[in-house]
């Protein structure tokens, strides 16, 4: 498939149908976001900087700063540098190697802050960013929190799905940012009233209403503020894994489905393959799978890891427990998500 520029080879990833087992009924299609570039967020850095290029808040030739260690920092030094911005990475020494060095390969300036602040490493970081901003006038920062064109990038999401499925039923993802889940869910809804809107958490984030556990290991999903872009109205169930489950489906969806992927894939493999046993026949369930498993080769893949952080696979649940909102979950529960008036002038505009 011929494409111009590595910007317009963002977008149009693979959908595969999956292959479950015989207990599914529904069926399940990935869509491999993992196959952009570098991952899921080259789309979200691509809508926001051309938009800032385009409305004049982005100058030519002018600086990008960024603090992140993953898929937006890949996405921000694609779209930036490609188009001949300075990009700056603010990152911490947690970073891991693949992906320090090919954010250093494209060409970006990368700060590696030496101690946490009051908050940790994120307060750090972003204390590092603001003095980057003063020191560089004129510098954007895309702000991927509370950015509307973060969500506004998973329209072409949406639009790719119903260009290969027609209808979708389910909407499985994570959540980190809600730009993923939420803008593609919004989208979805404009043809499809009834879409079941269904958000994949870690244990110990506090997204929806659980008590924050610093030391998860799992990432990507999960966060420990909740950004503005995560719209609650639009999601009516939430599921929560811990770092055994999440990392064990992850494994399971590398060994069983051949997708060598994250563990926020995992995690969404493990919900859509579950709902798969529970729906009507013919009903298109999507999984959003965002990056490739090559980041954490040291870490969950390894075994030696896995006994030293005590990870333990075969802790796996098949199964979630449903409970009322807001109990604080230890292993895979789910819940309705329901805020009230809200969700309810939502659901009425549907
Ligand atoms: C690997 C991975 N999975 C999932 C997410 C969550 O996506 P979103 O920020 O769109 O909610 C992120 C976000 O950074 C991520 O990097």
């Amino acid at each position: 498939m011929l494409r111009s520029t590595m910007i317009d080879a963002i977008g149009q990833t693979p959908l595969v149908k999956l292959r479950l087992d015989d207990k599914a009924v529904g069926s399940v299609y990935a869509k491999l976001e993992m196959m952009n570039p570098f991952g899921m967020k080259d789309r979200a850095a691509k809508q926001i900087i051309l938009e800032a290029k385009r409305s004049g808040v982005l100058a030519d030739g002018a600086p990008i700063m960024e603090s992140s260690s993953g898929t937006m920092a890949m996405g921000v030094a694609l779209v930036g540098t490609y188009l001949g911005h300075e990009v700056h990475i603010v990152t911490d020494p947690r970073i891991d190697r693949l992906t320090l060095r090919k954010l250093e390969s494209l060409g970006c300036r990368i700060h590696i802050v030496e101690r946490m602040s009051s908050q940790g490493w994120q307060s750090a970081r972003l204390e590092r960013l603001q003095e980057l901003l003063k020191e560089y006038p004129g510098a954007f920062w895309p702000r991927q929190y509370d950015n509307p064109h973060n969500p506004l990038a998973y329209a072409q999401l949406a639009d790719e799905l119903l260009a290969d499925l027609g209808r979708v039923d389910v909407l499985v993802a994570s959540v980190g940012s809600g730009g993923s889940l939420c803008g593609t869910a919004r989208h979805l809804l404009r043809t499809n009233p009834e879409l079941r809107v269904v958000a994949v958490d870690s244990v110990g984030s506090v997204i929806f209403d659980q008590p924050d556990i610093p030391g998860r290991l799992q990432s990507g999903l999960g966060n420990s503020l909740v950004a503005p872009n995560v719209d609650h109205a639009l999601v009516d169930e939430v599921h929560w894994l811990n770092d055994h489950e999440a990392f064990s489906a992850t494994l399971d969806l590398a060994r069983h489905e051949k997708v060598f992927a994250g563990n926020s894939s995992g995690s969404v493999y493990a919900v859509a393959r579950w709902i798969s046993r529970h729906v009507q026949p013919e009903t298109n369930i999507v999984g959003i799978f965002p990056d490739r498993g090559d980041r954490y080769v040291y870490t969950f893949y390894d075994e030696a890891y896995r006994r030293e952080k005590q990870i333990n696979i075969s802790e796996t649940t098949n199964e979630p427990t449903k409970v009322p909102y807001q109990t604080v979950v230890s292993s895979w529960s789910y819940a309705t998500v329901k805020k009230g008036e809200r969700h309810e002038q939502a659901a009425a505009l549907r």
